[in-house]
């Protein structure tokens, strides 16, 4: 099995290498697709660029995995027009996916972003439906699904994540019929309704069918996966398990380029034939965190010691209330700071009392949409500041920047309340952190209940975001709360994160997949 390191990764700068060709056979029994790769590049003292490891959960909790399984990430590097050749990395085996500038905008911010990513959020943000966007869809989908066929090994295990590539899976059982193929969806399934808006809906449900195990975040979405499945397709569906007929023409696409079966199926009302169908299984396996590490992180001196600071530079206020949110429209930013602003006009909330802090992480800023919200917050808390600010305190501390964790920890041990008021969100991974960083049992988490994370932390106090009164009468609450009614909460909270990190989700998604 050829390997190469981080440092032999070659990179070219042809287009036309987009079209992918490894130039040896790996035969790996673990196989994660991934739209972003498990490294990020970073800049040396030097000048030159290197890799580290994405410190996100998810790689968190799939590197052991990978590392006593074998395995390989196929994914995206970041960088348009840039081919590289497969590297080790961190203990990972690297398999990059080219993309060029025009997929990026077509495939990544266009249809994933500008048509799924609203359409799968409740169409918060109006999505953008174009024929060439799903074309590169499509097609980059492909590219993911050749780099998996040609990557895993016999028999091997292959999981696919997220909305970018939900038609890799029957793509790639088409190539590879003998590997065992996981999808897991990260982002909310739309009801049918609004599922059924999207032009190329039966290639997405085909896509996804393609799948032995279909996991996502909520019961919720997994009950509006197999609805469009009974809907549109007519399958019959007992107990999560799917009755996918084997004679049908699964192509995920048409020659003419159309959506293959347009309509609605008629519904298949019994268990069909023996031999005649193959099963999939779509159920919730709720994310979560890499507890251990932000818990560590919490007891840090150092960590802690960066908490007292930034009481201390924020003017030691009564009442921090932190949001920390990628500068996303489906994370009801603008809702928190109306009820903040309006807490401060009523005299319910004064600065130097209160501050809020909100790191808005930068986020897929070719979208338009993204850059019109930036506009708006950015208004809105010049606004805000200018009317409330004093000389020494600060309404609103806005920070358009990406944190380490270790920075992440030492604010989530600073505040008092967390304000997680997505208007939806598939799981919401910060509610947790929060949750894992406050060992001393004290904070509030005011939680969203349209976030996945609404459905096992019960114990926050639950609003919805869309109710001003609501969220403005949660947050006096937090900020006023007996500490004892605190800590009761809390203490609920931290078991079940506790008990429920990231390193289970996966060993339950593949047990069961193994199952399958
Ligand atoms: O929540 C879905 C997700 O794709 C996450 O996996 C990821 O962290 C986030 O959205 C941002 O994604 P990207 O920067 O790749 O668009």
């Amino acid at each position: 099995m050829g390997r190469r390191t981080a440092d032999d990764a070659e990179s070219s700068t042809s287009t036309e290498a987009a079209s992918g060709s490894w130039e040896y056979q790996t035969g790996y029994d673990f196989v994660v697709v991934a739209n972003r790769l498990a490294v990020n590049r970073v800049a040396n003292p030097d000048g030159s660029t290197g890799w580290q490891r994405s410190p996100g959960g998810l790689v968190t909790a799939l590197a052991p995995i990978m590392a006593s399984s074998e395995g390989a990430w196929v994914g995206w590097h970041g960088a348009a027009d840039e081919t590289l050749q497969p590297f080790d990395h961190s203990g990972l085996h690297l398999h990059p996916v080219p993309l060029s500038e025009q997929e990026v905008e077509d495939y990544y911010e266009g249809f994933a972003n500008g048509t799924l990513w609203p359409l799968y959020h409740d169409v918060i943000a109006r999505p953008h439906f174009h024929r060439h966007w799903f074309e590169a869809y499509r097609r980059v989908n492909r590219r993911f699904a050749e780099a998996a066929a040609k990557v895993a090994s016999q028999g091997a295990t292959v999981w696919v994540q997220d909305y970018q590539l939900q038609l890799v899976p029957q793509m790639l059982r088409e190539l590879r019929p003998d590997v065992r193929i996981g999808f897991f969806n990260h982002i909310p399934f739309p009801p049918p309704g609004l599922f059924a808006q999207l032009p190329w809906r039966h290639s997405v449900l085909r896509g996804l069918l393609g799948a032995d195990l279909i996991g996502f975040q909520r019961d919720s979405d997994a009950r509006n996966f197999q609805r469009a499945v009974r809907d549109r397709l007519g399958y019959y569906i007992k107990s999560d398990q799917i009755y996918v007929p084997l004679e049908e023409n699964h192509e995920a696409g048409s020659p003419l380029g159309g959506d293959p079966g347009r309509g609605t199926a008629p519904r298949q009302l019994s268990v069909p034939v023996e031999g005649s169908y193959r099963v999939a299984e779509a159920k919730a396996f709720p994310i979560s965190i890499d507890t251990d590490r932000i818990v560590e992180l919490a007891n840090d001196p150092k960590i802690i010691a960066r908490a007292a600071q930034i009481r201390a530079e924020l003017g030691n206020p009564k009442t921090i209330f932190l949001g920390v949110d990628r500068l996303d429209y489906t994370k009801g930013i603008r809702h928190r700071m109306k009820a903040y602003e309006e807490l401060l006009q009523d005299g319910a909330l004064r600065v130097g009392d209160a501050c809020l802090v909100q790191i808005a992480s930068p986020s897929r800023e070719g979208v338009a949409s993204y850059q019109e919200l930036r506009d708006e917050i950015e208004l809105t808390v010049g606004r805000i500041n200018g009317e409330f600010d004093t000389m020494g305190h600060t309404a609103i501390r806005y920070l358009h920047h990406s944190y380490p964790v270790e920075e992440m920890v030492a604010l989530y041990l600073a505040a008092d309340v967390m304000l997680v008021t997505a208007l939806r969100d598939g799981m919401n991974l910060v509610a947790k952190e929060y949750v894992a960083a406050r060992k001393s049992g004290d904070g509030v988490l005011v939680l969203s209940e349209f976030t996945g994370a609404a459905d096992q932390l019960r114990q926050a106090l639950l609003i919805n975001p869309h109710d001003i009164d609501e969220l403005k009468a949660s947050m006096v609450t937090a900020a006023k709360i007996d500490p004892e009614e605190a800590r009761k909460r809390m203490r609920s909270l931290r078991r079940q994160v506790v008990s429920h990190n990231v390193q289970r989700w996966a060993e339950e998604f593949l047990q069961r997949l193994r199952e399958q």
